[in-house]
């Protein structure tokens, strides 16, 4: 069975970003084996091969069936050999040897573990490993290992936090978040970003963009919502960053490099009895409540719409449209600003819209930015 990829590879040759809607009739084995080796790049430090193992995933997530034949990926654009030969292996065979071989390695495991801790990144991991540690055991009872705080905290809530957020935990934080805004600025602007504003039904954590209509009233106030949080005895864990933003400065061309707004890693306290429907809990567990990341971030509003566009993602969607812009448009942009090269300007942004329009592209909808 061939498929027809006509609508897609046109949509493709101009370059354009790929975008998928959130459904559920995809066919994940695939993804998987690829985002393995993606992984498996990244722990390597070979970065163009973890890119382009990611965004041949996120080609093949946006085809309308499954990949049943070779022949069905002709003329997609992003699959390079690498990917082509996986993807025969298991037509062919039902799975990939390199793949399998990658997930017995040792250091594959460990490193995969390691960095499945809030806090950890895979040069602590490496260094671990190095050291011959291969469990959170032998982490934690090793002495001469310092744990941040962060990476504390990411021990302390593993169990938590690593399980996955529901919608209905996600809307019981949005309540939680918009009481505490409103309660100390009333007409303050709160949204809801990531994966569900682009209508996932589960996530790793749950996050926000919080501004003010009037530009600079935003000073101060994620300091006083913390405090209120705090208050509340339902914040666990909270790293907090100044804003570093620099107006004059041109949009980064490193997609990996954060954003200067001022903005809050959190852990948060939720409640059973919060959750229409209850908590996910795992089995075993009778406590009342459980611990939920959540991200806040604190843009000025004249740099809303570039940060929700940033904050929306997913990853890959930003990443290509920021190269399709970079490419076809001689444009930069980041989560803090769009400029034109040509021109030699910023562009003015109010809403997502404003971003499309610039970009001469049609709008995409957030529960279409799955890629
Ligand atoms: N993001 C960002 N700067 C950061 C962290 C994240 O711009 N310092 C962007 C990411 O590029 C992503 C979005 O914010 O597009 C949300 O990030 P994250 O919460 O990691 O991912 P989600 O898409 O929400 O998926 P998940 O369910 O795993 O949270
Ligand atoms: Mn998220
Ligand atoms: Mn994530
Ligand atoms: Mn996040």
């Amino acid at each position: 069975q061939v498929l027809d990829i006509s609508w897609f590879t046109e949509s493709m040759r101009e370059g354009r970003p790929v975008t998928v809607e959130s459904r559920h009739h995809i066919q994940v084995r695939d993804f998987d084996a690829l985002e393995v080796l993606a992984e498996s790049s990244e722990f390597n430090e070979n970065e163009g091969r973890c890119l382009a193992f990611r965004r041949a995933a996120s080609v093949l997530k946006s085809l309308p069936s499954a990949v049943r034949s070779l022949g069905a990926t002709q003329g997609l654009p992003c699959l390079g050999e690498h990917t082509e030969a996986v993807i025969e292996e298991i037509l062919q065979f039902g799975r990939c040897f390199k793949v399998e071989e990658i997930q017995c390695d040792e250091r594959y495991q460990a490193l995969k573990l390691f960095t499945s801790v809030f806090g950890v990144g895979p040069k602590t991991a490496e260094k671990w490993y190095r050291r011959g540690l291969r469990s959170f055991k032998e982490i934690l009872n090793e002495p001469a290992i310092q744990l941040n705080k962060m990476q504390r905290a990411g021990f302390l809530y593993y169990r938590d936090i690593s399980k996955t957020v529901s919608k209905a935990e996600a809307q019981a934080l949005r309540c939680i978040i918009e009481e505490t805004v409103h309660w100390i600025m009333p007409d303050a602007i709160l949204a809801l970003t990531g994966g569900f504003r682009r209508g996932k039904e589960y996530g790793h954590d749950v996050d926000f963009l919080v501004t003010t209509p009037e530009l600079g009233r935003e000073e101060g106030l994620l300091l006083h919502v913390i405090d209120r949080l705090q208050d509340q005895g339902i914040l666990l864990y909270c790293e907090h960053q100044g804003t570093t933003f620099d107006a004059t400065k041109l949009p980064s061309c490193n997609f990996e490099a954060m954003d200067h707004f001022e903005k809050c890693f959190l852990i948060v306290r939720l409640y059973e009895d919060q959750v229409e429907g209850g908590l996910q809990r795992n089995p075993g567990d009778s406590r009342a409540w459980r611990a939920i990341r959540v991200d806040l971030v604190v843009p000025p509003v004249d740099r809303y719409a570039t940060a929700l566009l940033g904050w929306t993602g997913s990853r890959q969607f930003v990443r290509d449209l920021r190269r399709f812009a970079r490419k076809e448009r001689r444009m930069l942009f980041d989560n803090h600003a769009l400029y034109d090269k040509t021109k030699k300007m910023f562009l003015s942004t109010t809403t997502e819209e404003d971003i499309f329009v610039h970009l001469g592209l049609e709008y995409v909808e957030p529960w279409q930015r799955n890629a």
